[in-house]
């Protein structure tokens, strides 16, 4: 039996919002899809006998939630993927035997757990009322500035004079500069595969996203000036240390190239270093480059162990109230408790013990997987935590993921990252970090094999 179009006499009181909620059942179980039109208010209330009304107020609510989008002189379209967080990776705990390659997570053994839990042992008896007595992010936080700056200098940022914010991890950071670069209907760009929440955060922010072309070094200047002739630019997000998707680490001269185009423009810069520090003798942060312009973040999260949500946003001095206002709207503050924590492991030496130790792990899997890939051409950055495969000949993404599945591989396709509709950059990212060494060789030994492999007829879907 299908969902949509609903049968009339299965909708409830209130009608408009009965058919609001059918559509999601279809959108969310596969039977309308992003990109598929609607037909029109009056149509669809003839049809099942409605007033044009509620059909109306039904598609109001739908467009209000994001699920669809009227566009002028065009119709009306769902848009349920392009407006919610497409996750690259697969929700926990559901799928058995399966070696998941889909998520971006550092290497965490038995040790990370005793250190955590030694920690919190001695947290529990020497644990200062500061950290969880105040609501002032002052009093709460003043302890925590030395640590922070630190960490940052260790990340290659030595500028104690700029803007500084402590938050719960990246994505509390790149909310806060996001917020803070740019208002509704503002443009902002970025590489056209890129940040997998930028599109769903840009949405609910209001702000406009324009992908970039990448090339093998990152963000085309050619293309940023392009776009900083032809609009307004706001600002540009990058991911410039190894994270982007297809494990790009820009080179110095490119960061120099896109400073100078964003100081020509007057544009901002968002820099994404979410585990910069792993990267060894990589090129200085844009931050440190372009002081002036530039919201820079870093989080403990990638670098040492994921529940360690702890990290920094710095910014040019004179954004600080602005971002201190955004971030207090937001989180109020970093989780005090957290942040003492983090801070007393950066101090005595067991957050860097434990980034060093991140290092080798990732540096040795790094390793194996490309002595298990062999000739298969694939991308990746020193101590990365991913491999980017571009699609062996005839493979396409889906086809691709849809097989390492049938081979309890998960993988992340690199249409979650899209960021353009124009970009052809068919590929997978398969993270390293997640899975034991053995399962990592063994995942590892299927994609190899797929790789060189001809494609093979499309899978039937029941
Ligand atoms: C590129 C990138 N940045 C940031 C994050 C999130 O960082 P955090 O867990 O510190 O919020 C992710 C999560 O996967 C990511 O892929």
């Amino acid at each position: 039996m299908t969902i949509w179009p609903p049968n009339p006499s299965d909708l409830r009181r209130p009608v408009y919002r009965s058919l609001a909620e059918t559509l999601i059942r279809a959108v969310n179980a596969g039977e309308l899809r992003d990109g598929d039109r609607l037909p029109t208010h009056r149509n669809l209330a003839y049809d099942l006998g409605l007033s044009v009304q509620t059909v109306s107020r039904a598609y109001d609510e739908l467009i209000r939630r994001g699920v669809i989008a009227g566009e002028v002189g065009r119709g009306t379209f769902v848009k349920s993927g392009r407006s919610d967080a497409q996750t690259p990776f697969l929700s926990e705990g559901r799928y058995g035997e399966l070696i998941d390659f889909s998520m971006l997570k550092p290497v965490f053994v038995p040790m990370h757990l005793e250190t955590m839990r030694r920690a919190l042992t001695k947290l529990g008896t020497d644990l200062p009322a500061s950290a969880i007595s105040s609501f002032r992010t002052s009093g709460a936080l003043r302890n925590y500035t030395k640590p922070a700056l630190k960490w940052l200098k260790l990340c290659g940022l030595d500028q104690p004079s700029q803007g500084l914010l402590l938050t719960n991890g990246n994505t509390a950071a790149m909310t806060v500069a996001l917020m803070t670069v740019a208002n509704p209907g503002d443009l902002v760009v970025t590489e056209e595969l890129g940040h997998h929440t930028l599109r769903p955060l840009s949405r609910y922010l209001g702000l406009r996203i324009q992908g970039l072309e990448i090339d093998a070094h990152g963000v085309v200047p050619a293309a940023f000036a392009k776009a900083c002739e032809k609009s307004t630019v706001k600002a540009i997000y990058l991911m410039p240390t190894g994270l982007n998707p297809c494990a790009l680490t820009m080179p110095l001269e490119r960061r120099k190239e896109l400073v100078a185009v964003a100081r020509r423009h007057d544009v901002l810069i968002i820099e994404n270093d979410a585990w910069g520090p792993l990267q060894p003798n990589r090129p200085e942060p844009i931050a440190a480059m372009a002081p002036e312009r530039t919201f820079y973040f870093t989080s403990l999260t990638k670098c040492i162990m994921p529940g360690l949500r702890f990290g920094f946003l710095t910014m040019p001095e004179t954004y600080q109230s602005a971002a201190a206002n955004r971030q207090l709207v937001t989180n109020w503050m970093v989780t005090p408790l957290m942040a003492e924590l983090a801070s007393r492991w950066i101090t005595d030496g067991t957050a860097e013990y434990l980034l060093k130790w991140q290092m080798e792990a990732l540096g040795e899997r790094n390793k194996r997987g490309a002595a298990i890939l062999g000739n298969v051409p694939f991308n990746s950055s020193p101590n990365g935590m991913h491999f980017w495969l571009p699609m062996p000949g005839g493979w396409t993404e889906d086809g691709f993921v849809a097989h390492a599945r049938l081979n309890s591989v998960a993988l992340a396709p690199g249409a979650s990252f899209k960021l353009s509709d124009s970009v052809h950059k068919p590929g997978v990212r398969i993270c390293l970090g997640a899975e034991t060494t053995e399962a990592l060789e063994r995942g590892l030994t299927v994609i190899s094999r797929l790789a060189r492999s001809n494609p093979e007829p499309p899978l039937l879907t029941l």
